[in-house]
């Protein structure tokens, strides 16, 4: 509040508090492109050509235009169909994991249940084969690894550069094979389309297409991690859940607030002097919105340390806001409502073996790395 935004000593600018980092998401004079900051318009120069960015560090208009293309095949008015059509199917993965961990007295949340779920729903959806997952999973692994603290920078590099090429081959790959042999799955259809956003190169539905697989990854696992993590904690709630289903719906939403998993939105540039809250962004600063600070802004919340999962008019910025908005809010909400009701429901008397747990090294994406109950 003392400081809604503040200067760094890089030169960059945080945003903290919610009227604040609300305004800036529409603010067009902000930048998502990383070509615009000066901490990575030398790497994007050297971006080779034929592995053009994803519509998510783009602005208008082919932001726009990449988007409504994706939005076509998967977003409104298509999206709660695709995506409502999908929950007989995300039940059955659920209960399958499930039914894998009768017997034990130990399970890892992450491993068992957070992580494997979203990503066979995101490569079912992308029609990633089930024989390329575990190669997918090793690369995913690897680009992760490579941002862990501690790791010497060169090899962080080498590391990076090694998954993301490989990454960018395989999905080049098979958007061609999915050119050639449609399925019944987004990516058939993005290749297909010759609708009025006119055709995607196949670099540029690559991009598109590795975006959602990272993007509804990392994202909805913790989601998941932290939604049980949080119900261990209250397991009034828990109980709640337990004897009324229909709670997970506000539920969801408070969780987006209360422990959101994307924490900041790094990488946005001023393209002119911008004022904010009395202060004067420079054009050309680096500016970073706290989105989960401005979920816990006092002023525009009551009580906002506390978990209440039917809080009122949850008007939480856990899925960004303006037009880069989640492109995957309704899966991930409807991937999250069935698992955490799943796991009420399956799971009699579950107790955290650890607190806190371990969590992932990423202060962007906050999630537990493993999560043992017993
Ligand atoms: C954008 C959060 C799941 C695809 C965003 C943004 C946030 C976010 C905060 C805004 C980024 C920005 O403004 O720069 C989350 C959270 C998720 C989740 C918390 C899970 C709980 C997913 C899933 C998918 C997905 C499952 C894919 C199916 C995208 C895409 C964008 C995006 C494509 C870029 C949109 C654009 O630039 O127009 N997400 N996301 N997300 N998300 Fe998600």
């Amino acid at each position: 509040r003392r400081t809604p935004v503040s200067r760094q000593a890089d030169g960059s600018y945080l945003v903290s508090t919610y009227p604040e980092v609300l305004a800036l998401l529409h603010d067009p004079r902000l930048s998502s492109d990383p070509s615009h900051n000066p901490q990575f318009a030398a790497a994007m120069a050297e971006q080779p050509e034929d592995r053009p960015p994803s519509f998510l560090l783009m602005d208008p208009p082919e932001h726009d235009r990449q988007r409504r293309l994706a939005m076509r095949h998967f977003g409104p008015p298509q999206a709660p169909r695709r995506v409502a059509g999908m929950e007989p199917r995300m039940l059955e993965i659920v209960t399958g994991l499930i039914d894998e961990m009768a017997g034990k007295t130990r399970i890892d949340v992450v491993d068992e249940l957070a992580y494997p779920f979203p990503v066979s729903v995101i490569c079912e959806l992308l029609g990633v084969p089930v024989e390329d997952r575990p190669r997918f999973r090793k690369w995913v692994d690897m680009a992760l690894e490579a941002i862990n603290p501690g790791v010497d920078p060169q090899v962080q590099q080498q590391k990076r550069e090694e998954a993301g090429n490989e990454l960018f081959n395989f999905i080049s790959e098979l958007v061609e094979r999915h050119r050639q042999a449609p399925g019944d799955d987004l990516l058939s259809a993005m290749a297909a389309d010759d609708g009025p956003e006119g055709r995607l190169s196949t670099e540029q539905l690559a991009s598109t297409g590795l975006l959602l697989l990272i993007a509804g990854h990392e994202t909805t696992v913790n989601l998941i991690s932290n939604g049980v993590l949080t119900l261990l904690r209250h397991p009034d709630v828990l109980e709640r859940l337990r004897r009324d289903p229909d709670l997970v719906i506000p539920m969801t939403e408070e969780l987006l607030r209360y422990e959101p998993p994307v924490h900041f939105i790094p990488i946005r540039t001023a393209l002119d002097d911008i004022e904010a809250a009395g202060t004067t962004i420079p054009a050309g600063s680096p500016v970073t919105l706290l989105l989960a600070a401005a979920n816990r802004d006092p002023q525009h919340v009551a009580e906002p340390d506390r978990f209440i999962p039917d809080r009122p008019d949850n008007q939480h910025l856990g899925f960004g806001s303006g037009i880069h908005l989640c492109f995957g809010a309704p899966l991930a909400r409807l991937e999250t409502q069935v698992a955490l009701t799943e796991f009420a429901r399956r799971f009699r008397n579950p107790r955290l073996a650890e607190d806190p747990p371990p969590y992932r090294p990423s202060p962007i994406l906050r999630g537990p790395r493993h999560l043992a109950v017993d």
